[in-house]
């Protein structure tokens, strides 16, 4: 291409990262980022044909962008692996993740966003991502892996600072090492007070009978709860909070999808109504 190199750091191309992906799919569907070294594909059936060829396109070494990433997270992550070691640990969540419980969670998250906005329905305002999209998927997930309600806010403040970027950072920062070693220690802790508990069914017990049958590491243990207070995190409090904006932004949509349209962004000062 031509034009200057997408810069993935770039809080500009986070903003609005569609017009650089359709660019891209018209004009360099499979694109190579020279400055970074990494290969971008922007269209579906590439994409398809690539996540299930783990031979030819590996996980391994190749999830994280700062080249400094692996010496400085040092637990093994298994996204970051491929056959048969991913499957060796994906094996033991299949249980977990059936239509049926994913139905119990579901019922589970709708009755906590009611519970979330309750406070709210007097006055009609509410911070979306703040009183929202930031605190239910913290509060799903602590479900899975059995985190104390009390201890929520931090979990998901060590969270934040792991994935935290400042504009064009493009290495690993030390809030971004703080914040992972919250973590580690967070459940390296956790681990140790729930070993001689009984496995209860959750994501917790699963992986702590893992380690206790040695079909896992306790570094892999760790690295996975990482994953997952990640993962399950920052995903989910980003695609609500863009989806709110959306919805703000296009009333039209907004109607489409049931709801009344939220207000002018100007006219409330950032604070959507309910
Ligand atoms: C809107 C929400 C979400 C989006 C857009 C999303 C997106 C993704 C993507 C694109 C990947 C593949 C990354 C890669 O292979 O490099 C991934 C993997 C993963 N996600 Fe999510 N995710 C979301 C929610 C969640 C939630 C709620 C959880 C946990 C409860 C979660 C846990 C994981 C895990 C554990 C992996 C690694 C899977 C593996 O390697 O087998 N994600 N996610």
């Amino acid at each position: 291409m031509t034009s200057p190199e997408l810069d993935p750091y770039d809080h500009g191309f986070q903003w609005d990262p569609y017009p650089y992906y359709r660019r891209l799919r018209e004009q360099d569907p499979v694109y190579f980022n020279r400055q970074r070294g990494f290969w971008l594909l922007t269209k579906w059936a590439d994409v398809h044909q690539a996540f299930r060829d783990f031979k030819t396109f590996a996980s391994a070494g190749a999830v994280a962008l700062e080249a400094d990433a692996v010496d400085k997270f040092p637990y093994p992550m298994f996204i970051s692996t491929d056959p048969p070691d991913h499957s060796r640990v994906r094996r033991l969540f299949a249980p977990l993740f059936t239509p049926e419980k994913m139905k119990a969670l579901e019922d589970y998250t709708r009755k906590r966003t009611l519970e979330f906005l309750q406070p709210h329905l007097s006055s009609g305002r509410l911070d979306f991502v703040g009183d929202l999209a930031a605190r239910i998927p913290m509060d799903v997930l602590a479900v899975l892996l059995r985190i104390p309600a009390h201890e929520q806010d931090s979990v998901r403040g060590f969270a934040d600072d792991l994935i935290a970027r400042e504009d064009k950072q493009n290495d690993v920062s030390p809030r971004n090492v703080a914040g992972y070693m919250g973590l580690a220690q967070y459940f390296e802790r956790h681990v140790a007070l729930h070993l001689s508990t009984p496995n209860d069914g959750s994501l917790l017990g699963a992986l702590i009978q893992a380690e206790t049958e040695a079909v896992m590491s306790h570094a892999e243990v760790i690295g996975a709860l990482i994953l997952f207070a990640i993962a399950g995190n920052e995903t989910t409090t980003k695609t609500m909070g863009n989806l709110a904006l959306r919805l703000w932004q296009h009333p039209r949509a907004a109607r489409v999808v049931g709801r009344r349209p939220l207000p002018d962004p100007a006219s409330r000062g950032g604070v959507a109504a309910l």
